[in-house]
């Protein structure tokens, strides 16, 4: 396998989802997602503060365009259900604040598409092009009270670090690691053990 350092291409097709670049047209759904105290208390640094209007929602999307132009290993994609068109959330790969570089993953849904396994078939998705694009490893950090992302990262198979004292957002955290290595010894195993 190589691993030079490559774009990530969206759209990427899974078996259920495409994950794709936002656009204008999903501002009405980015409002309903960004807009509700349970999604986004989990999300960053306080104070958590409801996105508003369609205005806002603009430039939450033109955000990560931006991004993915600035470093194309990097970006936030929507979780659009191929069945239904509904984008039922997030994937993002994005910098750790003043983590030197170091990549984390990051997620999260509309209420209305949780308990259905998308965020998990989608971060899968996800590293395997944020490794195939030269990553050496992927992040993830989250508060310590947040069970549910916790069970993500776990069924994702990322290393637990355990609850330590954040050096990137403060105050403590859950945090999860998944080097290259352990990523391909995965595939490596199975061609071994068929
Ligand atoms: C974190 C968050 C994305 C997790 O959502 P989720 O729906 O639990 O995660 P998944 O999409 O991977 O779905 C897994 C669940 O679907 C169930 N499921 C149903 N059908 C499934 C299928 N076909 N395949 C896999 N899982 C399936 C799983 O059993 C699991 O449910 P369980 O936890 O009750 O066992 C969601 O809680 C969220 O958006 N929280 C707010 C924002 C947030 O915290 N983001 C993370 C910040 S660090």
């Amino acid at each position: 396998m190589s691993h030079s350092s490559n774009a990530i291409e969206p759209p990427i097709d899974t078996e259920r989802l495409l994950l794709r670049a936002y656009g204008e047209d999903d501002a009405d759904r980015v409002i309903d997602i960004q807009s509700r105290l349970d999604v986004i208390r989990w999300l960053g640094i306080p104070p958590y503060l409801p996105m508003k209007d369609r205005a806002e929602a603009l430039v939450w999307i033109a955000k990560w365009s931006d991004l993915h132009e600035k470093d194309p290993r990097l970006g936030g994609w929507a979780i659009e259900i191929r069945e239904t068109g509904v984008v039922a959330g997030t994937a993002m790969l994005v910098e750790l604040p003043n983590g030197e570089g170091k990549v984390q993953i990051g997620w999260h849904l509309h209420p209305d598409s949780a308990g259905k396994g998308y965020v998990t078939e989608a971060a899968l998705a996800v590293l395997s092009a944020g490794f195939a694009s030269g990553l050496p490893e992927i992040w993830a950090d989250m508060f310590e009270d947040n069970a549910a992302s916790a069970a993500v990262a776990r069924r994702l198979g990322m290393a637990e670090l355990g609850v330590i004292d954040d050096p990137w957002y403060g105050g403590r955290s859950r945090v999860f690691r998944l080097t290259r290595e352990q990523w391909d010894a995965r595939f490596e195993q199975k061609v071994a053990n068929p």
